[in-house]
């Protein structure tokens, strides 16, 4: 069993949507409850569905942030253009150390980042691009990133997309937020 802080939140999530069940009960049959943990605490996300080339979008802190498993052949695409990209080495944008790397992540499959735009906010949109050159495009004025959340030159975003604290929970969980 997990301990600590992180455990302890969940537990207390847990215990609020049981008793919050218990006390519906008394008016429905059956009340299905996904508890939600307190805005801005860590949150766990479940990836162990997630499927190769498959984006999935949670909010935290009123964010939309990305979960994205890259496939390996999107992974190696990553490389060789590094003089198209405004900050190719991360070094003007936000990241946690852990993620100051090529591919800005903790593992090379999975991306993780918050989905908007280092302009003015927008939420890009992940488009399919040639061969395995996947981008995300902002729409608002046409800035776009590759599959790591680096900013291509052209564009008006002045950096990388933000990638925040996260850390693995085995190979199934994701929890947003805590490094
Ligand atoms: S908000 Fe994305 S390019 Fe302006």
């Amino acid at each position: 069993m997990s301990t600590g802080p992180g455990a302890a939140r969940r537990r207390i999530w847990i215990a609020g949507g049981a008793v919050a069940l218990g006390a519906g009960l008394g008016v429905a049959r059956w009340v299905v409850m996904r508890p939600q943990p307190p805005a801005g605490s860590p949150l766990p996300v479940d990836i162990g569905g997630l499927a190769p080339g498959r984006l999935l979008t949670v909010e935290w802190k009123g964010r939309a942030v990305w979960i994205l498993r890259r496939t390996a052949d999107e992974v190696a695409a990553l490389a060789g253009y590094e003089s198209e990209l405004l900050d190719p080495a991360s070094a003007h944008s936000l990241q946690p150390e852990s993620c100051r790397n090529p591919h800005r992540s903790q593992r090379p499959e999975v991306f993780v980042a918050v989905g908007q735009c280092t302009h003015q906010g927008c939420p890009p949109q992940l488009k399919s691009g040639a061969g395995n050159r996947s981008e995300f495009l902002c729409p608002c004025h046409t800035s776009k990133f590759d599959l790591a959340g680096r900013a291509f030159k052209g564009g008006p975003a002045p950096a990388n997309l933000v990638i925040p604290d996260y850390r693995f929970e085995g190979d199934g969980r994701v929890v947003i937020g805590e490094s």
